[in-house]
């Protein structure tokens, strides 16, 4: 009888335990915020091959970013033809550690974006260089780095634009239009090492009310 009992007391903890489990995972804030926290640049990999569909949704994440007057500027060059990698890591320090990523996005941006006038946003799309596509393209190059954790993928943001050594080759070898910069070079796959995120918090950072 006691055993009986003492079993069905574990079988009730281990019940507990999993419900415990199962509502903080999905609480759909916990979710986002774990993923937010979890994203680390992740510089090895396992040299597997992205699912076209997971790739796809990826880019989706992507495009969903907001954008200065929503012109969306950008385009992305997805390359997993492991010969191109050489070329378009030429000019990064890290060059090595991405030839075994599953796949590599460049991410583009046109730089003379067609939009509405800013004075009369009704009015007809005028082409302007305005270095707002910048700031577009940080928030569709973060969404995309939160899609491949969500995915646990790992991924690492390297720098392209603005130098002109780094995007050359990558213009050249990808046959860039003249008004598209290529602005950074994501490789993603699937980490081949264990990789812990850094924990940024600094309460000291945040002022309330004035500075
Ligand atoms: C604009 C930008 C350029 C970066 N360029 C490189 C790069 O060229 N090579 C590299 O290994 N990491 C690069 N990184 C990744 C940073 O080194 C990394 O984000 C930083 O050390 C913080 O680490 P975490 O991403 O793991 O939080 C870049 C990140 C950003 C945002």
């Amino acid at each position: 009888m006691k055993k009986v009992i003492l079993m069905l007391a574990a079988v009730l903890t281990m019940a507990a335990c999993c419900n415990k489990q199962e509502t903080a995972t999905t609480d759909p804030a916990d979710v986002v915020m774990q993923n937010i926290l979890n994203r680390k640049s992740v510089r090895s990999y396992t040299g597997d091959t992205i699912p076209a569909a997971v790739m796809e949704n990826i880019l989706k994440a992507a495009m969903s970013a907001p954008t200065g007057m929503d012109v969306r500027p950008w385009s992305f060059v997805v390359l997993t033809d492991k010969s191109q990698y050489e070329t378009i890591f030429a000019g990064n320090f890290n060059m090595k550690k991405f030839m075994e990523s599953g796949a590599v996005v460049v991410i583009c941006a046109d730089t003379t974006v067609t939009r509405p006038p800013r004075d009369n946003p009704d009015g007809p799309a005028v082409t302007v260089d305005d270095p707002i596509w910048r700031d577009d393209m940080g928030a569709c190059t973060e969404n995309l780095l939160l899609a491949v954790e969500a995915y646990g993928l790992g991924a690492c943001w390297t720098a392209c634009y603005p130098f002109p050594d780094t995007m050359k080759p990558v213009k050249e070898a990808l046959g860039l239009p003249a008004s598209v910069v290529p602005y950074a070079i994501v490789p993603i796959g699937y980490p081949s090492t264990e990789n812990t995120p850094k924990d940024k918090w600094d309460p000291a950072r945040v002022h309330y009310d004035r500075w």
